[in-house]
């Protein structure tokens, strides 16, 4: 079985969030004797293309509307990753040095087009197209309307929902920039007034899939607009919560961090790195860490931190580190935080990979009041560093944390996003902290679980063999 992805970010060539760690691992892991796992991305202006060498494997024009534009399939010429990845290169459109911006229809459809052209020149066509999140989502559709990939109609083709927060709409007026298709199907790709292209590919995919079981069952209740579509569709909708790469995640090799550690030497190896971290940060070491990495929107509840951190470090028997950037007012006021509480608290507003691996290495307890979460992939980070998740059980949070109070429990969980919930959580964290023996076996504990992508990759072929055709 051959499957393509086909995706906008993708570990380690582009990443802004985790749907790059998943695009990056799970071909990895579909790999098998009869099974091939490809990936097609957008060919960006970033650090990873200016590092490395790319040969070109074939030329074409596309046409958006009746403007033609150059493109090129690029490959790695050594290839360094355990899987081929092939970079569609519009110059004019998608080189840049971001992966998003304003004029992402514009962008994503001439990579969806040229994707879909250059697979049109295979000898054997592939046995299942996998399609991300609205930058992929016109896909669907057009392998099943539009003239010019008739040869690609029995294609099975999914679309996998990492974020439905955000789907790509565009106006009717930019209809003409589609490959010519039967007009009688225009309502396929429309949602609300709009060209919805996550909409449409929940209507055209084969199979729709989230990034966890209770991601999915919350979007058919609350989906930004898209609730009763998925209700509608429900039979063909299924969630399959991520793994992690354990190869790149692993506190024995990871290179990044200071000291690597197993479970049997967590304590030593998870304390050296929460030096590194107070060191560099000035704080104080003998009090819990606590951390946050991620995206600074409200999705992440990011908007409370400033007021939940003050409330949290006025008490003074924790300290907590933040990794991320967002949204510029919650950045400036976690940045004034840190003037007031020296020695407790601060905060690296930008993007660094490094730091946040040794951040799951080293902090005690790692945040997540997210108020929506897919999956989430930090709680798997942190549970395979020894670091233990505070979260706001929803989505994937709630698939894959248990809160200590319960049978086999070994996090903490709250129920709502709000200030003192949070700041109430952190308080348990101390309280668990405190207690030397039960912290230690907490963290023994959690490195052990098993949240590999070898479960879920035999989840995704399973469903592709369901929608196969012969
Ligand atoms: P999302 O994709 O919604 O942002 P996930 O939990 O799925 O959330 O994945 C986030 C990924 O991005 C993780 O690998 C996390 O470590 C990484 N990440 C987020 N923000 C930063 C940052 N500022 N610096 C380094 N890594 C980050
Ligand atoms: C999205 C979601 C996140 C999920 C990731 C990978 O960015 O916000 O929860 O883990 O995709 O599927």
């Amino acid at each position: 079985m051959n499957i393509i992805h086909i995706s906008a970010e993708c570990y380690p060539v582009a990443k802004v969030g985790g749907l790059a760690d998943v695009v990056g691992a799970l071909p990895k892991y579909q790999k098998g004797s009869t099974t091939s796992s490809q990936v097609i991305m957008p060919f960006y202006n970033n650090k990873f293309t200016k590092e490395h060498n790319f040969h070109t494997i074939y030329n074409g024009v596309i046409n958006l509307g009746v403007e033609p534009y150059d493109f090129r399939v690029l490959t790695l010429t050594e290839n360094t990753l355990d899987f081929d990845v092939f970079f569609i290169d519009v110059p004019e459109l998608l080189f840049k040095d971001y992966v998003y911006s304003m004029d992402d229809t514009e962008r994503f459809l001439s990579f969806q087009i040229a994707a879909l052209d250059w697979l049109l020149t295979w000898d054997n066509y592939p046995d299942i197209i996998h399609c991300h999140d609205h930058h992929t989502g016109l896909i669907p559709f057009m392998l099943q309307e539009s003239y010019k990939y008739e040869a690609f109609r029995k294609i099975p083709n999914i679309l996998t929902i990492h974020n439905a927060q955000y789907q790509g709409w565009f106006s009717h007026e930019k209809v003409g920039l589609i490959p010519p298709f039967n007009f009688e199907n225009v309502g396929l790709l429309d949602w609300g007034g709009s060209i919805n292209p996550l909409a449409s590919a929940i209507k055209c995919a084969w199979a729709v899939t989230t990034v966890s079981p209770s991601y999915m069952e919350e979007l058919k209740l609350e989906a930004n607009g898209l609730e009763s579509l998925l209700r509608a569709e429900s039979e063909k909708c299924s969630g399959i919560l991520n793994g992690i790469d354990w190869k790149v995640w692993n506190p024995e090799t990871d290179h990044y961090i200071i000291k690597n550690y197993s479970s049997k030497t967590v304590h030593s190896g998870a304390k050296a790195n929460k030096k590194y971290l107070c060191d560099t940060f000035n704080l104080d070491f003998e009090k819990p860490l606590f951390a946050f990495i991620g995206r600074l929107v409200n999705e992440k509840g990011s908007d409370l931190f400033p007021e939940a951190f003050k409330i949290a470090l006025e008490k003074n028997n924790a300290t907590i580190l933040l990794l991320g950037s967002g949204n510029d007012l919650v950045e400036n006021q976690l940045e004034l935080l840190k003037k007031d509480y020296i020695g407790t608290y601060n905060a690296f507003i930008g993007y660094d990979e490094k730091l946040s691996h040794i951040i799951y290495a080293g902090a005690d307890f790692l945040l997540m009041p997210s108020r929506v979460e897919p999956c989430g992939l930090n709680q798997m980070y942190a549970l395979r560093y020894g670091t233990i998740p505070i979260v706001r059980s929803i989505g994937g949070l709630k698939d894959t944390v248990i809160d200590i109070t319960e049978e086999n429990g070994f996090g903490i969980c709250h129920k709502n996003v709000t200030v003192p919930e949070i700041t109430e959580a952190i308080d348990r964290g101390v309280t668990l902290y405190s207690n030397q023996t039960k912290y230690k076996t907490i963290r023994n504990t959690i490195m052990q679980l098993d949240h590999s992508w070898d479960v879920s990759a035999k989840e995704y072929i399973n469903l592709y063999n369901t929608i196969k055709t012969d």
